[in-house]
């Protein structure tokens, strides 16, 4: 087999790569270990930033996000008893986030490609990456127990974090920064009208909680737990009860449902650099890692595939190399602010176990700071609703 761009993983980015790539004429071929109905069905980020839905929606593939995901203009921080609501759409003059599932997008970019005859090939084995410091690199795997190879001019390794692509470059021209957060989120999906139009995020003495949706009648609700906590300690009950202590208000009650889904997530904020490495291309959760409080992982993806499609039309209409030298050091800028943000927020909304009581008035100092001072809210804003991309 051969191509111009032989893309590792079905994931968002990938696929987005995929179909960007085909709207300027460059061919590609999708490679993915896991099946079509695992990859759709995973369960995973909500929130798109602004420039992510117009990134659909200009691409073509916006049309169900528009009819299905809620369009949200702020969120509210909830602290010592009290909720304040960020304005995003008087802050950032007029702009918001949509929530609709990684997994609907997900579904909405297999369809486009699809309805072009796109090449995706699914529950593939041993895929594996080489000849990548040259200009012909090959992408080796089993079809059906069949050994194959694909011929490309660029490998897009859009792996995700446990990848192949990333671990395949040598490892001394690579860069890892890296910090692992001494908590992680217990997140459910519950069958249960959301108890608030917007997102809550609140900052308890028992730790963070976060409300969050997926449809007018499907909930989405995380709470910090231990790093190493065992899901099976948490039956339903429990973790209601967790949420109505800090979530609830006087007066106030979440409205419980049947839980769908449940899951334990790590925290962990990770960049490698360079993102580039010959002519193998990292992008998405293989170059990048951020903790869910910022609710960027997806949006990153988006960003780095944008940055790469607009390359590699240039390198194919042109013949020109410039965009595809500074893919790297253009995405990282943005990716570091990201990771800024992301780490901000993840510091400001957490119980630390080390923490002191001076620790806990510094933090209630910052969201009290951030919720009353219009500078300070208007940062917050900016960054969540998506910094610009290019
Ligand atoms: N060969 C082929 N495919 C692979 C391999 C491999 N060796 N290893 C992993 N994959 C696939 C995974 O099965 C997955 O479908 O690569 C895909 C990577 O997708 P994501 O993990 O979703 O990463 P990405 O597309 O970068 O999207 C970033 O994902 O982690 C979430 O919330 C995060 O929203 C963010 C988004
Ligand atoms: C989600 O809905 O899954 C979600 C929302 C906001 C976040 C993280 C996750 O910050």
């Amino acid at each position: 087999m051969r191509t111009q761009v032989g893309i590792v993983g079905a994931g968002p980015a990938g696929l987005l790569l995929s179909h960007l790539l085909h709207l300027q004429g460059v061919e590609s071929v999708v490679l993915e270990a896991r099946s079509r109905q695992y990859v759709e069905e995973r369960v995973r980020a909500g929130v798109l930033e602004h420039g992510t839905v117009n990134t659909l929606k200009e691409a073509g593939v916006g049309a169900r996000m528009m009819r299905q995901g809620l369009m949200h203009h702020g969120i509210e921080l909830q602290f010592a008893k009290r909720r304040h609501r960020i304005d995003f759409q008087e802050l950032t003059g007029g702009k918001g986030v949509m929530v609709y599932a990684q997994h609907e997008v997900v579904k909405d970019l297999v369809e486009a490609r699809l309805a072009v005859q796109g090449q995706l090939y699914y529950e593939l084995e041993d895929v594996r990456v080489s000849a990548f410091d040259g200009s012909k690199p090959k992408i080796h795997f089993r079809r059906d127990g069949t050994a194959q190879e694909l011929t490309c001019d660029f490998i897009a390794g859009c792996d995700g974090f446990h990848g192949i692509c990333r671990p395949s470059i040598p490892a001394r021209v690579l860069n890892i920064f890296e910090r692992v957060y001494p908590f992680a989120w217990l997140g459910i999906l519950a069958q249960a009208a959301p108890s608030s139009k917007e997102l809550i995020y609140a900052y308890h003495e028992r730790g963070f909680a976060l409300l969050s949706m997926r449809s007018p009648e499907i909930s989405r609700l995380y709470i910090q737990c231990p790093p190493e906590e065992d899901i099976a300690n948490w039956p339903d009950e429990k973790i209601w009860q967790e949420l109505q202590t800090r979530l609830g208000m006087d007066g106030w009650k979440l409205t419980e449902g049947s839980v769908l889904q449940k899951g334990i997530t790590g925290m962990r904020s990770f960049v490698v650099e360079p993102m580039r490495f010959g002519s193998l291309f990292l992008a998405g959760d293989s170059a990048h890692i951020v903790p869910p409080t910022g609710a960027k992982g997806l949006n990153l993806a988006a960003a780095d595939v944008r940055v790469l499609a607009r390359a590699l039309a240039e390198y194919y209409s042109s013949g020109k190399t410039h965009l595809l030298d500074a893919y790297s050091e253009t995405c990282l800028r943005r990716v570091w602010k990201v990771q800024r943000f992301s780490w901000w927020m993840t510091s400001m909304l957490h119980r630390f176990a080390e923490e002191n009581p001076f620790d806990q008035r510094r933090q209630l100092a910052e969201l009290d700071y951030v919720t009353s001072s219009r500078a300070a809210s208007t940062s917050l804003a900016e960054n969540y609703v998506g910094l610009p991309l290019d």
